[in-house]
């Protein structure tokens, strides 16, 4: 180390020390100190606090390369089965799906850069899929650094002042449909239409849909984990919380937690007493009184794929209502009834109205605000969903979030949410049993 370097190191330290030191004065001197210091310490002390936490998921894998292969020929068994000459997606869930890019990897810009699958006939019995990046000439060595799995990516590259969609065109097999992911922005879907005059631009059927819905055994393992892991992070911070906290800190808290338990981009919405009742939040900063409940709707992110956990929880030391109690153990109802309901076979829409009746009986029902549940995979919210109107049929692999909620503005909200999936007997089960499941009681979550 250099002598001036040495000599600086030593005016920094120097500084650091004032500056505590004067921190530490206006804190005592503060009308909050007596606020703040009983949050450091907790701070201070939460690393450890969550140790328990750690590695959660540590032998949680990575979906392999083998098994991005078998979606690619799955997806092209499909599309010859379809007559279809091409499946094309941008950076997103369904190319992360089939072609490991998520918008993680490559951001959207108004330069396309595009996942193209195409069927090939390898013989009578074998049909292969061929994977093509489409990419702008200028970034074309960035695209080919994306970790696609696949042996031979054929790597299509447009200049500036060429038509990317006519040039994506050529390589297409001569079959009159492409299927655009959903997600595809208009812009890429009519440059295609346009480019392809000969051929149907479409959005994908249900039979290309229901490749990425229903999940395999490795992903349900993620699922479970990350799931597990985001319960197990509430539990601890339930452990620490205190009448008076606010709902940043809680929410702090609950960050670290999720972080500590390997998940990334781990957060949720808290929110405390009658704030619960505005199911996605009010945006004030409001202290635990000593009647509330607290709400935690929290999500993370385990090798892509996704958590959704709800808690709606209450301190030892908190007199809840017996009216909120109540409204508690109907909700829980809800979400025990909704979960038999939830087999392999049944129409999406009846587990919803299976849950909505119950809470109909109660008297409650028209507080229950939103559907019952969404699909959960690559994405937090994704098909299909279990809401009226909805006729999706349940199926082996299909997973969903279970999270019925009574809101009454002004009082109090109350959300319970775990995730299930179906197993290969057609039963739904929670993504959470692995830790106990569904919360036993607001004291238990
Ligand atoms: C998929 O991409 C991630 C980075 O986004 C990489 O870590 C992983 O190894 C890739 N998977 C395969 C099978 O190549
Ligand atoms: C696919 O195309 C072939 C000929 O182009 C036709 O015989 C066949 O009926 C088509 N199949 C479907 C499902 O459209
Ligand atoms: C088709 O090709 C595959 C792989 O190349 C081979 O294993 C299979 O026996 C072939 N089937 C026929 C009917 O030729």
């Amino acid at each position: 180390m250099c002598h001036s370097c040495a000599y600086n190191l030593q005016g920094l330290r120097f500084t650091i020390l004032n500056l505590l030191l004067l921190c530490s004065c206006t804190l005592i001197l503060l009308p909050g100190f007596f606020e703040i210091t009983p949050l450091l310490t907790r701070v201070i002390g939460l690393r450890d606090a969550f140790h328990d936490l750690d590695n959660h998921c540590q032998s949680a894998k990575p979906i392999t390369a083998s098994e991005f292969h078998d979606r690619q020929r799955r997806l092209a068994e499909t599309l010859l089965d379809l007559n279809a000459s091409a499946y094309i997606a941008e950076p997103g869930a369904s190319a992360q799906y089939f072609g490991n890019i998520s918008t993680a990897s490559w951001k959207l810009s108004e330069r396309p850069l595009l996942l193209i699958i195409t069927p090939h006939l390898v013989n009578d019995s074998q049909v292969e899929a061929k994977v093509s990046i489409l990419t702008p000439h200028f970034e074309a060595t960035r695209a080919k650094l994306l970790p696609v799995p696949s042996e031979d990516v054929n790597y299509i590259e447009w200049r500036e002042e060429e038509n990317p969609y006519e040039v994506a065109a050529s390589v297409l097999p001569m079959r009159k449909t492409v299927y655009l992911d959903d997600s595809a922005r208009l812009f890429i879907s009519s440059g295609f239409q346009q480019a392809l005059q000969h051929a149907q631009v479409s959005p994908s059927p249900s039979e290309i849909r229901e490749i990425r819905q229903r999940k395999s055994n490795a992903e349900i393992e993620l699922l479970k984990c990350a799931n597990e892991a985001t319960l197990l992070a509430i539990r601890a911070v339930h452990k620490r919380m205190y009448i008076g906290m606010k709902e940043s800190v809680a929410s702090g808290m609950m960050s670290m937690a999720l972080q500590t338990a390997g998940l990334e981009g781990g957060s949720c919405l808290t929110l405390f007493g009658e704030n619960a009742a505005l199911p996605h939040g009010s945006g004030s900063d409001r202290a635990l009184g000593k009647n509330d409940f607290a709400l935690f709707d929290c999500v993370g992110s385990l090798h892509g794929y996704h958590s959704d956990v709800t808690r709606t929880v209450a301190l030892y030391q908190t007199k809840v209502p017996p009216e909120h109690r109540a409204i508690w153990g109907d909700v829980h109802f809800a979400q025990t009834v909704a979960s038999r309901v939830a087999l392999a076979g049944t129409i999406t829409q009846d587990v919803d109205a299976a849950a909505r009746s119950f809470l109909d009986l109660t008297g409650r029902g028209s507080y229950f605000t939103h559907r019952l549940g969404h699909g959960i995979g690559l994405e937090t919210h994704e098909e299909p969903y279990l809401r009226g109107g909805s006729l999706d049929i349940i199926q082996t692999g299909h997973t969903f979030s279970n999270e019925p909620g009574i809101y009454i503005e002004g009082k109090v909200g109350v959300r319970l949410e775990d995730c299930f999936y179906i197993d290969s007997s057609g039963q739904s089960i929670f993504l959470t049993e692995g830790v106990g499941g569904q919360a036993l009681s607001p004291w238990d979550p």
